[in-house]
């Protein structure tokens, strides 16, 4: 599974990093990137959650 933060999307509200800090981190523009390649087993759920709460639907997953 992949995580991917659309920077044009993304307002920096942050809830994405509280929900799901192992894989969503601030960039150098303050803004949510991925910082995996791959979503580590076990945090699927919370990385789906962090999409869904995204205000702006700025994550995708795949
Ligand atoms: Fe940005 Fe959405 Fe996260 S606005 S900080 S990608 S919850």
């Amino acid at each position: 599974m992949k995580a991917v933060v659309d920077q044009d999307l993304c307002i920096s509200c942050g809830a994405c990093i509280d929900v799901c800090p192992e894989v969503f981190d601030w960039n150098d523009e303050e803004k949510a990137h991925a910082i995996v390649d791959e979503v580590p087993d076990g945090q699927e759920e919370q990385a789906k959650e962090a999409a869904e709460g995204c205000p702006t639907d700025a994550i995708k997953i795949s």
